[in-house]
């Protein structure tokens, strides 16, 4: 069946345009001449998978047609049409919750453009709904079921397919490249630049962003392109923008502005098509008021916000996390065993149980990272199959008397819940092989088959 786009426009001729544009390209395209008819359509079973909208129309303005489609959760994507020059009013829209906007006069290669990465962007949201309803998780590489990280894979792919800036805030460790990478996906092959935006002196950093002619300083024998360029066509990701020098936030935003950049030295610009995606771990608004950062920039790059919520605010990520981490390492293991052709050493493959009392009892200040590299260290430090207290670092054994417990204490897991995810989790990641899951849990395969018969029974549990 075609896919239903509704075109909102009270400029007959415009309507006509649009909507023989759209049936050329095999849309099934509906006409509506006013913003309450279109509501009226959808009310009454009207399909809809992307409706495109003026904003300035008699009776029922575009805005208010959003709103209402907002406020009765439709998952429609919305385009809004709105008079060139309007670009700040059309980024409020956006965040309303808008898909995209299109500037007046229309392009007609714009619209088609635009129709079809919403659509695009439909059909991944509804995947990746169904993927976690299904129990399955997030994009590839997340691990995580909580209710927040549920929420983030929603808005990743609602973002995925937008060509707006996107801008990730989180603590450190939480996965902020991660969720870049994540976004990225959909750009397939074209590369992903990343970019650390205080590692250098504010001279180099904008010869290498932008680029440079030849002689245009001191040592400049030779042209060379900058990151922006080597970005072209996928995403450029500005970690730590926060720390981007005062001088080249003008430089920035002209970029994203007018999607183009000029080299260092250079007469003429150059056209490019770069997604930018920055990230931070400071409060951009706090830089903002203290001068660090430029409010016109902050505004232009908060387009879409990801936040990543830290690992205390979701424990109940902890065990799958754990043995996420445990099977990567093991795997690892395994396959440097068989590279030096010896035998398996029995790396650590299960925890003793006062090891999950402490991983289930701090706090995470380092967020994932910290998580990840605790796993790992214990998986080489254990000198048996299984992993002991002391295997883990200092300050999980001993947190009470650690300084790195900051804010509130973590929602703990009831041991008995953590073993259930977690051996829920080492199931999935070895494809539901019982006999694969068993050894790695350090069980026989009869115990493992009785466990999770009894959570099938326990209806205090949730479904896995
Ligand atoms: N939900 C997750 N599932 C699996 N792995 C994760 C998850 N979140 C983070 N990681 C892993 O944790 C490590 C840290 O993540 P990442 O580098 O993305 O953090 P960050 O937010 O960019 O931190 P920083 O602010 O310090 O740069 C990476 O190895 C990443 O793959
Ligand atoms: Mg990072």
């Amino acid at each position: 069946m075609p896919e239903s786009v509704l075109v909102v426009e009270d400029d007959r001729e415009l309507r006509d345009l649009l909507v023989e544009v759209l049936r050329s390209r095999g849309y099934h395209a509906v006409p509506f001449s006013n913003a309450r008819s279109a509501l009226r359509a959808i009310a009454a079973g009207q399909g809809a998978d992307v409706v495109v909208t003026d904003l300035k129309m008699p009776g029922m303005r575009g805005e208010d047609l959003l709103r209402e489609l907002r406020e009765r959760s439709s998952e429609v994507n919305v385009i809004v049409i709105t008079a060139f020059g309007s670009i700040d009013s059309a980024i409020a829209l956006i965040k309303a919750g808008a898909y995209d906007y299109l500037t007046k006069p229309l392009n007609t290669g714009d619209l088609v453009a635009a129709v079809e990465r919403a659509l695009a962007e439909s059909r991944v949201r509804r995947e990746t709904m169904q993927r976690i309803q299904a129990g399955g998780g997030g994009p590839a590489g997340f691990v995580g079921r909580s209710a927040p990280m549920q929420r983030l894979y929603e808005l990743i792919a609602r973002a995925a397919h937008s060509r707006h800036p996107v801008i990730i805030t989180g603590e450190s460790g939480t996965g902020k490249e991660l969720v870049a990478r994540a976004l990225h996906q959909t750009r397939g092959n074209a590369p992903f630049i990343a970019v650390n935006c205080g590692a250098l002196p504010e001279t180099l950093l904008e010869s290498e962003l932008f680029g440079h002619e030849k002689g245009a300083f001191t040592g400049a024998d030779q042209p060379k392109a900058g990151l922006f360029e080597a970005a072209d066509t996928g995403t450029l990701f500005l970690d730590e923008i926060a720390d981007l020098p005062v001088v080249l936030q003008p430089k920035l935003l002209r970029a994203i502005e007018r999607e183009e950049i000029r080299r260092v030295g250079a007469t003429t610009a150059r056209q490019l098509d770069v997604r930018i995606v920055a990230a931070t771990n400071r409060n951009l608004e706090e830089e903002v008021r203290a001068g660090r950062f430029r409010e016109d920039l902050f505004w232009r790059l908060n387009v879409l916000h990801l936040h990543l919520p830290p690992l205390r605010e979701r424990s109940e990520d902890v065990p799958l996390l754990v043995a996420h981490f445990l099977s990567q390492a093991i795997a690892e293991r395994e396959r440097q065993d068989n590279l030096n052709g010896s035998p398996h050493l029995g790396a650590a493959r299960r925890l003793a149980p006062d090891t999950i009392s402490l991983l289930l009892r701090y706090p995470w200040p380092g967020n994932v990272r910290e998580l990840r590299n605790a796993i790992q260290r214990a998986t080489t430090l254990a000198r048996t199959d299984e992993i002991q207290p002391d295997d883990l670092p200092l300050r999980i054994r001993e947190p009470a008397r650690s300084a790195a417990s900051p804010t509130g204490t973590p929602r703990r897991v009831p041991l008995r819940e953590f073993e259930r995810r977690y051996l829920l989790e080492v199931l999935q990641e070895v494809g539901g092989n019982k006999t694969r899951a068993a050894e790695i849990l350090g069980l026989d395969r009869k115990t493992l088959s009785r466990k999770l018969e009894e959570y099938q029974q326990d209806p205090t549990s949730e479904a896995p």
